[in-house]
């Protein structure tokens, strides 16, 4: 091989590897969510985009080097070796020689370098770094510079992209029925700091305004009720534990949008949330800031509502057939 004819090989190897990392990430991704929230709307489109295109590919073999903080899932999205998927997806170590890629969730490994594996890389085997977590959450995140490949995260930056969640098209025209309301606005929070952000937002804005807390510190809520619970609630505070970039949790994908509640967001910018949903599918925190005086108040449901119904609404770049009818509740009047 020439160094060119080598060089090509080797960005199309990692370009299949990506492709195929995105394929299962992607379906892992649900699983897990779907573990950690039960079943929920969004999960429930098809999600198909992600398909061997050459099947007579060589089978590239993933090894996730721990389940992410201990929790197992299903690993069926590559089918087992010598099937056509083009992947063969494993967590067993014995595999660390064949490996053409090996997964290091960061907060598993981060403390010890005795946590890697201890046996030379074999070459040409990829290492691919990979976080769910904010870096306000994940120390020593210099850890394993120098020693990675690729990227895996919720930052769209990421070579692999992995994040909490997206719109997708549904095939099918669905009839989306906003769950029937009865109660203003829900926020469910474990970890409660009183210096944070959310905290303190939360502390003035429950002078105007009902909020029912629910979580670790407040009324409990068990992970089985809480679609039922959550849905009865028009508004649902989808308040990050830390602000950053792309860092945009199951709290607006899951608790808010697919339970059918208008989320009020904390997290990164307006601008960073326009990226993956549209503008008027969500209020945000700064949008208050803006009004010195606002009477919170004064958020009509109503009008909410009434908006859901014009089917002009719909974001230019995120077209109304994109979501089920309904379901991204305008919430562009609601601030009066
Ligand atoms: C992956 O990165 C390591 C460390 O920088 C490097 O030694 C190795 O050659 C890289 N592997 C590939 C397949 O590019
Ligand atoms: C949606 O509702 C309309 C009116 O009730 C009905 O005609 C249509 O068949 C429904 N579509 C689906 C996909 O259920
Ligand atoms: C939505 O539009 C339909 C058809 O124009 C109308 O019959 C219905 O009353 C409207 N609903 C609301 C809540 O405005
Ligand atoms: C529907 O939404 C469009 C776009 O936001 C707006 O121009 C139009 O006036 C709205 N129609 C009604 C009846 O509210």
């Amino acid at each position: 091989m020439t160094p060119t004819q080598q060089q090509q090989s080797t960005s199309y190897n990692k370009c299949l590897l990506v492709f195929l990392l995105q394929a299962v990430f992607a379906f892992i991704f649900f699983t897990y969510i779907h573990i950690n929230a039960t079943s929920t709307q969004l999960e429930e489109v098809d999600s198909t985009p992600f398909q061997s295109k050459n099947k007579n590919e060589r089978i590239v073999t993933i090894l996730l080097w721990t389940w992410p903080f201990g929790n197992r899932f299903p690993l069926n999205r590559c089918k087992n070796p010598g099937e056509s998927s083009g992947c063969y997806f494993t967590a067993d170590r014995n595999d660390y020689l064949i490996a053409d890629a090996v997964i290091f969730h960061h907060r598993d490994v981060c403390n010890s370098k005795s946590q890697l594996p201890q046996v030379q890389r074999p070459s040409g085997q990829y290492w691919v770094w990979f976080t769910l977590e904010s870096p306000s959450h994940s120390p020593n995140l210099g850890f394993m510079d120098n020693l990675i490949n690729i990227t895996m995260s919720f930052r769209s930056d990421s070579d692999i992209f992995t994040p909490y969640g997206w719109l997708e098209k549904h095939i099918v025209e669905q009839n989306f029925t906003i769950p029937e309301k009865s109660k203003l606005a829900a926020w469910v929070v474990s970890n409660w700091n009183p210096y944070s952000k959310r905290v303190k937002f939360y502390e003035e804005l429950k002078n105007h305004f009902q909020v029912d807390v629910y979580g670790r510190l407040h009324k409990s809520l068990p992970r089985e009720d809480m679609q039922k619970v959550l849905s009865t609630y028009k508004f649902y505070f989808a308040f990050e534990n830390s602000q950053h970039r792309d860092y945009i949790t199951e709290k607006l994908w899951t608790n808010a949008l697919s339970y059918g509640a208008v989320p009020v967001v904390l997290g990164p910018p307006r601008e960073n949330y326009e990226r993956f949903i549209p503008r008027d599918s969500f209020i945000h925190v700064d949008d208050f800031q803006l009004r010195k005086n606002l009477q919170i108040t004064c958020w009509s449901w109503t009008k909410t509502t009434q908006d859901t119904n014009n089917t002009s609404n719909g974001d230019q770049n995120c077209g109304q057939n994109q979501t089920p009818n309904g379901l991204l509740i305008t919430a562009k009047h609601a601030s009066c």
